[in-house]
C-alpha cells in the first residue's frame, strides 16, 4: 500500500471515532491544519524525482478531496444529529402562560369629547375643526370685542413673538370660520378642541383645556331651541331626570347671553359639598349670536339667527367622574388614567 493510501485509510478510520462536532473539528486541523498531514504529504512532491512527480501530485489530491467530502459529510451528519437531539430534549413547553399585552386604552378627555359628539351627532350636529393658533382678530375682535374692550379681560391670553397671533382662549373664533365657509346656508356644528389660557394652574383652572362651542344659525333658531337642545344634551349625557336651568350673563358675542346649570348630580338640588349647597352644577355658558358677531361671519343679521354655546368637557368629566382635580388630566399619571 502506497503512503497516501495509508494516510487516507487512517484518516477515515479516525474521522469514525470523532463522536461530535468538536472532535470532527480537532480531526480536521489534524489532518487539513497547517501543521497537518495532508499539508505535509503534499509538499513531499518537490523533493521526489520528477518522472515520479506527476502521480504522485494527482493521487495526493484525490486523497485530499475524498477527504474533504467525508470530513463535510460526517460534519452535516452531526449538525442534523444535534438538531434532532436538541428539539427532542428540549421541547418548547407551551402550557406555560403567556405575557398577556397591555392594552391602551382612550385618555379621559378623548372618551368625552367622543360622547358629547356622538349626543350631538344624534341631533343632527357636524364636527368643525378649527385652528389652535388665532389671531387676535378671529380670537377677539370679530367676535364683538374690539381692541381695548374691557370684556377681553375676561381671558388671559399666551401671546407668541409675532403681534396679533396668539394661542386661542376659546373654540370661539370657530365660529366666524364655520360662517366664512358656509354662509348663507343654515349651520347646525360642535367645534371641539384645545383651548389655552394664561392662568395659575389650580384644581379647578388648567392652562390648557378642551372646550366643546356649538353653532347653529337658521332663518327661525330661537331662544327655545338653544334651550331644548341644551336640555336635551344634559338628559343624554347624565341621565333622563335631569332639570336644566337657564341664568341671565354676558358674553359680548351672544345677546341675551345666559349661563346653564344643571340640577346636582349627587344632591339632585338638595345642597351638598358638590354643588356647594346650592344644588345646581354650572355646564356652560351659551346666547343668541350676536348681530355683529352674524355680519362678520357673513350673515345678514335681519333675515338669520343663531344660537352658539361653549361647554369644558373636561368639567363635564369631573361632574361624571367624581374628580375633584383638574391637573390630573394633564399629569399623565397611569394610576389616574387607567381607572377610566
Ligand atoms: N367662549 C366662552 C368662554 O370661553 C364660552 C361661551 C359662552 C361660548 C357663550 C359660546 C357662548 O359660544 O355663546 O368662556
Amino acid at each position: 500500500m502506497s503512503e497516501l493510501e495509508s494516510l487516507k485509510r487512517r484518516a477515515l478510520d479516525d474521522l469514525k471515532t470523532a463522536l461530535d462536532e468538536v472532535g470532527l473539528r480537532e480531526w480536521n486541523s489534524r489532518y487539513f491544519g497547517k501543521a497537518g498531514e495532508i499539508l505535509a504529504a503534499l509538499k513531499i512532491v518537490g523533493s521526489l524525482p520528477p518522472e515520479a512527480r506527476k502521480e504522485y501530485g494527482q493521487q495526493a489530491n484525490q486523497v485530499k478531496v475524498e477527504l474533504t467530502q467525508a470530513y463535510e459529510t460526517a460534519l452535516a451528519e452531526q449538525k442534523q444529529k444535534s438538531l434532532e437531539n436538541s428539539l427532542s430534549a428540549e421541547k418548547l413547553d407551551i402550557t406555560l402562560p403567556g405575557r398577556p399585552p397591555r392594552p391602551g386604552r382612550l385618555h379621559l378627555a378623548t372618551q368625552t369629547l367622543r360622547d358629547i359628539q356622538a349626543i350631538f351627532a344624534e341631533m343632527g350636529f357636524q364636527v368643525f375643526r378649527s385652528r389652535e393658533i388665532e389671531s387676535d382678530e378671529f380670537n377677539f375682535a370679530l367676535l364683538n370685542m374690539p381692541e381695548h374692550h374691557p370684556a377681553r379681560d375676561m381671558w388671559d391670553t399666551f401671546h407668541t413673538t409675532t403681534p396679533g397671533v396668539i394661542l386661542r382662549t376659546h373654540t370661539s373664533p370657530g365660529q366666524i370660520h364655520v360662517m366664512r365657509k358656509f354662509h348663507p346656508e343654515p349651520i347646525r356644528v360642535i367645534l371641539p378642541g384645545m383651548c389655552y389660557r394664561y392662568e395659575a394652574i389650580t384644581t379647578r383652572s388648567e392652562i390648557m383645556f378642551h372646550q366643546v362651542e356649538g353653532l347653529v344659525i337658521g332663518t327661525s333658531v330661537s331662544m327655545t331651541d338653544l334651550k331644548g337642545t341644551i336640555t336635551a344634551f344634559a338628559q343624554k349625557m347624565f341621565g333622563d331626570n335631569r332639570k336644566v336651568r337657564i341664568r341671565s350673563s354676558y358674553f359680548p358675542f351672544t345677546e341675551p347671553s345666559i349661563e346653564v346649570d344643571m340640577d346636582c348630580i349627587v344632591c339632585a338640588g338638595k345642597g351638598c359639598s358638590l354643588c356647594k349647597k346650592s344644588g345646581w352644577l354650572e355646564i356652560m355658558g351659551a346666547g343668541m349670536v350676536h348681530p355683529e358677531v352674524l355680519r362678520n361671519g357673513g350673515y345678514d343679521p335681519a333675515k338669520f339667527t343663531g344660537f352658539a354655546f361653549g361647554m369644558g368637557p373636561e368639567r363635564i368629566a369631573m361632574l361624571r367622574h367624581a374628580i375633584v382635580d383638574i391637573r390630573e388630566f394633564w399629569a399623565n399619571d397611569l394610576r389616574f388614567l387607567s381607572q377610566f
